[in-house]
């Protein structure tokens, strides 16, 4: 048997419950995590049977022991998956086993078993819930306005008059919009936490690409002298996915324009600058605004997070910034010189092997 001993690991170092039973299934290792979480002292459970120690039923009643016979079930067995069981009083336990042989399918000469909390999996679980809570109440707003214009329009058609109707079918409009984007950002953001965001990458324009943006902007009714842009040459060549980038350029942008003041300054360069060859482009979007408060600097980039009622759903930033670092980049949040906020994200250049 290798020596383990070098290790100086005892069975109470670990964080998990570990429980061993013999060949017989006489517990001989019961450790302090495994008295925690199945509440009993080690000095009751040690010599005890294991089936009586831990007396395991799974969630319809079944009980766990004659289920999966582990010292009579097919001798090819080598232990059993992780699952959601319950303990005396309902208290819930993550369990798995492992079956140690004396040779390959032999019998079983030790019985292993990993014992854990809930409480990691249930605080994931009570996120979700949150998530799913919050995303049903900002869906319920905007379609309250669609149902209750749309109605009242059918119901007494005839009472308004055409610029009453223009306006209630102005705010369905948006309202729909809203919900419509709403729901692409929500998927975004589910490939983004499940990682399937898939990029298209292509040579991009990023100078370009914040021009587009800016005229956007003045189409819109911006005046000019809210923009400036400054671009510093030579940039590199940049692959990324041209959509993702107009959405990250759109959405800062957006909360310059929406959530801050005066100029909105747009900078373009290489990154890093002064390099004879750079390693990607750096885009810094500031303002003249309030800016973000030191102690929610850290919070901008989560999801849901809005600094005043003013703002939106609080999921651009969150986007944004899955999308920057699906491109292998990254994105901060600091205070501009005018005292707004400054946004400044840099991309790798990414040209792809065969043609670098
Ligand atoms: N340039 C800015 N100046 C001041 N505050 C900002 C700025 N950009 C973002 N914020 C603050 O950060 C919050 C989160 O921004 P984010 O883009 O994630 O959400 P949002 O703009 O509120 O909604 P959405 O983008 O989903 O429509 C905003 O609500 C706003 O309070
Ligand atoms: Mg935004």
């Amino acid at each position: 048997m290798p020596d383990t001993a070098w290790l100086g690991l005892e069975p109470d170092d670990l964080p998990d419950g570990l429980v061993v039973a013999d060949e017989r299934g006489l517990v001989v290792c019961f450790n302090a995590a495994a008295a925690r979480i199945a509440d009993r002292r080690p000095e009751e459970a040690l010599g005890h049977p294991i089936d009586r120690v831990l007396p395991l039923q799974d969630l319809e009643g079944h009980r766990w022991w004659q289920a999966t016979d582990p010292y009579g079930g097919p001798a090819i067995r080598r232990g059993q998956p992780e699952r959601n069981l319950l303990l005396p009083g309902g208290r819930e336990v993550l369990v798995s086993a492992r079956y140690v042989r004396t040779r390959p399918t032999g019998p079983v000469r030790r019985l292993v078993v990993s014992l854990r909390g809930t409480e990691a999996r249930r605080r994931s679980e009570r996120r979700h819930a949150e998530l799913i809570a919050t995303v049903a109440h900002e869906l319920r707003s905007p379609l309250t306005s669609v149902k209750g214009f749309t109605a009242t329009l059918l119901a007494k058609w005839e009472r308004f008059t055409e610029d009453q109707k223009r306006l209630m079918l102005e705010t369905v409009d948006a309202d729909a919009a809203r919900i419509t984007r709403l729901i692409a950002e929500l998927l975004d953001i589910s490939r983004i936490d499940s990682g399937r965001l898939e990029l298209r990458r292509r040579p991009v324009d990023v100078a370009a690409a914040v021009c587009r943006h800016v005229e956007g902007h003045l189409a819109a009714g911006e005046p000019a002298e809210r923009f400036a842009r400054h671009v510093t040459g030579p940039l590199p060549a940049l692959w990324a996915d041209p959509d993702k980038l107009d959405q990250v350029l759109g959405n800062l942008l957006e909360n310059a324009v929406r959530h801050g003041a005066g100029t909105v300054t747009i900078e373009v360069a290489p990154a890093p600058p002064g390099r004879a060859v750079p390693e990607g482009i750096t885009v810094t979007v500031s303002d003249e605004g309030p800016g973000i408060p030191e102690e929610s600097m850290s919070r901008v980039f989560t999801r849901f997070w809005r600094g005043s009622r003013r703002g939106g759903t609080g999921l651009g930033l969150y986007i944004v910034k899955g999308i920057v670092e699906a491109h292998g980049g990254s994105i901060t949040v600091g205070r501009s010189a005018a005292g707004g906020a400054q946004f400044r994200f840099t991309l790798p250049v990414a040209v792809p092997a065969v043609l670098a």
